[in-house]
């Protein structure tokens, strides 16, 4: 879904697990209140009820089947578009949400299913203004996810299942989309990604009182 007439922006960041997306939103997230935007911090899965369900299927995989799998993440994600995206959107909001429909792409592509056709069965989501892509190697993902968070892996973040992701996710091209090395430091990785957000905030910025 197209969505020039709306006067917010939505912000999305992707990758693979263990990149520091969910950090760095949080960061830009500080730094665009800090100076006055009305900003929304969001991410899919979310915490509804289809995102509860999907947190039950990590735990659970081969109870789902893929295609059932993907019904659950297209269901949470008509909700979150409904209930918050759309509406936000609307009141101008500067969303940033930890993964979207690109996830979706990538990994439940990367179990088979066609890439091309989970992003045509997303039509009915708002295209987002900006998708900054975390890329790192996956040993250092892996290694902030277990040791980092001291969690052992779940089943979407075996390495040869997350091989195939990050192959899908840097095979999909559009305009929007700014790659992020994640392989620095997290004040190097916050630069690039001010830079990335602050061109698509300059009018903004100029119509704010400061
Ligand atoms: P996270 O909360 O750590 O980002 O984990 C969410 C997991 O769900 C992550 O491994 C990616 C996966 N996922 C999908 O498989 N499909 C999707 O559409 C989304 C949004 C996430």
């Amino acid at each position: 879904m197209n969505t020039p007439q709306m006067p917010g922006k939505l912000i999305v960041f992707e990758g693979t697990d263990g990149t520091g997306k969910t950090t760095q939103r949080d960061l830009l997230g500080r730094y665009l209140l800090a100076k006055g935007y009305p900003v929304i911090i969001t991410k899919e899965p979310t915490d509804g009820p289809y995102g509860m369900k999907i947190r039950e299927l990590y735990r659970h995989r081969s109870r789902f089947s893929r295609e059932e799998e993907l019904e659950l993440f297209l269901a949470d994600r008509r909700q979150h578009v409904k209930n918050l995206l759309l509406p936000s959107l609307m009141e101008g909001k500067i969303i940033l949400c930890d993964r979207y429909y690109f996830s979706t792409a990538a990994y439940q592509g990367a179990l088979g299913l066609d890439p091309e056709i989970i992003l045509a069965q997303n039509d009915f989501a708002p295209e987002p203004h900006l998708v900054l892509l975390f890329q790192a190697s996956l040993d250092i993902g892996l290694k902030r996810i277990t040791a980092g968070r001291g969690e052992t892996l779940n089943n979407f973040e075996q390495r040869e299942f997350l091989e195939k992701v990050a192959t899908i996710f840097s095979a999909i091209k559009r305009p929007f989309i700014r790659n992020i090395d994640a392989s620095g430091t997290m004040e190097d990785i916050h630069r690039q990604v001010v830079g990335c957000v602050s061109d698509l905030l300059q009018p903004l910025r100029t119509a704010s009182p400061d």
